[in-house]
């Protein structure tokens, strides 16, 4: 990245779950599992569930959070990006209802599809139009309704997922923090292992369809779980490497959160202390687009992100897509 730009830094944090919490003890009672096996297997206890509401309600929370926090008026957005695979519907953007819901007069919106690296994904576009100089202010918001396509019935994946959203404000760095590099992949050789194959143009929606449950997720669990744990250490010490800096010179690593496991892993390949690493997957679950921003909201809350920290921000997610984003953390409110 060439460094007479500026650099595009995080300005306001925020996040939003939903009240209602299911709990492992909820599953036991629809699905052949048992509240000691989720934990064991995936670390997760409880996931939030949104009732009556799509994800352009938890997503216009998340805009409305980051205006109240950084103090700044809708009309002051040049552009929201919304990173989700559960948008409201297929046709318009679910980012073009949370420009109308907020009043962002002067932006443009549009969606992105890159499942749990959708934020990651979108970060690193959002930071582009501050870099080039094109735009002051962009959104970018990660938010799925994971809930509206998992079947509740399949015990391999309805155990993972939850409900929630958070997102980021960009603009301008003028502390020298913001974006510092980042490495992006795709492979969509993977496409069978995660996919929700129906109410696209490949499988319109149809009664049949709909009987088959195709406009639900279904994955390869044990085959996402290797190439999550490969793809995210590798990534994200390539990233390092290319910066000349190691794992011991980050402060906090935000990895996608999918299991605990997962996470466990990928930080062991690192070599990464556990207090150096964000999880907070036991009380959020999978929540795809989600799991990054919130956490690093949650993270924020907790103290663990101080002005001039080496941040590092890792997924992997359907497509199949992964990718790593390493930042200067600067005053994010
Ligand atoms: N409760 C109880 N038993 C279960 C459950 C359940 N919910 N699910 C599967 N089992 C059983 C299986 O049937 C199997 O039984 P068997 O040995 O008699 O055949 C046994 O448990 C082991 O099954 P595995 O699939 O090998 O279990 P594994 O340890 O791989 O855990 C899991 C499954 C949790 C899905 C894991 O593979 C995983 O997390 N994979 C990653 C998937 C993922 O994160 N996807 C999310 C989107 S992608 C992303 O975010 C990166």
């Amino acid at each position: 990245m060439a460094s007479t730009q500026p650099r595009a830094t995080i300005t306001a944090v925020e996040r939003f779950l939903p009240e209602r919490i299911l709990s492992n003890k909820d599953l036991e009672k629809v699905v052949d599992t048992s509240d000691e096996w989720i934990r064991e297997r995936t670390g997760i206890a409880e996931r939030r569930i949104l009732d009556g509401e799509p994800t352009s309600y938890m997503a216009t929370k998340v805009a409305q959070g980051l205006l109240r926090r950084r103090g700044c008026h809708a009309d002051d957005i040049d552009l929201i990006l919304v990173a989700t695979i559960t948008p409201d519907m297929v046709l318009p953007a679910t980012a073009c209802l949370v420009q109308d819901q907020i009043g962002a007069s002067k932006a443009w919106a549009f969606d992105l599809l890159a499942a749990c690296s959708g934020f990651v994904y979108a970060l690193v576009t959002g930071a582009q139009f501050i870099s080039s100089g094109a735009h002051k202010r962009v959104m970018v918001i990660g938010a799925d309704k994971m809930s509206a396509i998992t079947d509740p019935h399949d015990r391999s994946t309805c155990i993972l997922f939850g409900d929630g959203a958070g997102g980021v404000l960009l603009e301008a760095a003028e502390d020298g923090s913001g974006l510092i590099d980042f490495e992006m992949h795709a492979d969509g050789s993977g496409r069978d292992d995660l996919h929700v194959r129906g109410g696209g143009s490949a499988y319109p929606a149809t009664h049949e369809s709909v009987d088959e449950g195709l406009h639900f997720i279904r994955q390869e669990g044990r085959t996402v779980f290797k190439f999550a744990v490969q793809r995210m250490a590798e990534v994200s010490l390539s990233l390092l490497q290319r910066n000349e800096l190691t794992a011991q010179d980050l402060d906090l690593f935000v990895p996608h959160q999918a299991n605990r496991r997962i996470i466990d892993a990928t930080a062991n390949r690192m070599g990464l202390a556990s207090e150096q690493v964000m999880t907070n997957i036991e009380h959020v679950a999978n929540t795809t687009a989600g799991t990054v921003p919130i956490a690093l909201s949650e993270a924020l809350d907790e103290g663990r992100l101080k002005p001039g920290n080496l941040v590092q921000l890792t997924a992997v997610g359907g497509g199949l897509t992964w990718g790593s984003a390493l930042l200067r953390w600067g005053n994010a409110a």
